[in-house]
């Protein structure tokens, strides 16, 4: 059963989304971040490190593969399967040690490689409505 949990018209209002989610994430949270081209991951990963409390500027994680954001009542580690080419690669940057942090990973684009994520992770879906507005839903 899927449950829609937001529907944005801007990208602030996704911002105050992925804020108001974090409210709710726990130590060892692993959530994924599935959806449309643009549909907003990025700018809902912002509002979680916000919310938070964590320190830096979100971007998507390019060159680095990860980004991490300490400071926070959790620190948050933000991945981008779109940017990496094997699930080599992910194990190589450390992927299982960041699995055993006590801190919440975000992974956009997620079910690019579904089988190293495990099984209590946080399924969301993004996706852009015909009338415009950018939702969430929980898979
Ligand atoms: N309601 C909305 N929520 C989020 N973004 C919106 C919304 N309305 C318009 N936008 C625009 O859509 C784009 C969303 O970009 P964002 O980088 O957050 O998406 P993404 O899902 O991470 O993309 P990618 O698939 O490239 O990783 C931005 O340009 C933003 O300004
Ligand atoms: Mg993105």
């Amino acid at each position: 059963m899927s449950e829609l949990l937001f529907k944005t018209a801007t990208e602030e209002e996704m911002i105050a989304a992925g804020r108001a989610f974090s409210e709710s994430l726990e130590a060892g949270d692993v959530v994924a971040l599935v959806g449309d081209l643009g549909a907003g991951k990025t700018h809902f990963s912002k509002g979680v490190v916000s919310g938070l409390g964590a320190k830096g500027e979100v971007t998507s994680p390019t060159f680095s593969l990860v980004h991490e954001y300490p400071g926070g009542r959790l620190p948050v580690f933000h991945f981008d399967f779109y940017r990496i080419d094997s699930p080599e690669e992910l194990i190589r940057i450390g992927w299982d040690e960041y699995l055993d942090e006590d801190g919440i990973i975000l992974v956009e684009w997620a079910d690019k490689f579904p089988e190293l994520l495990p099984g209590g992770m946080i399924p969301l879906h993004f996706s852009i409505e015909a009338n415009g507005a950018h939702t969430v839903t929980r898979k």
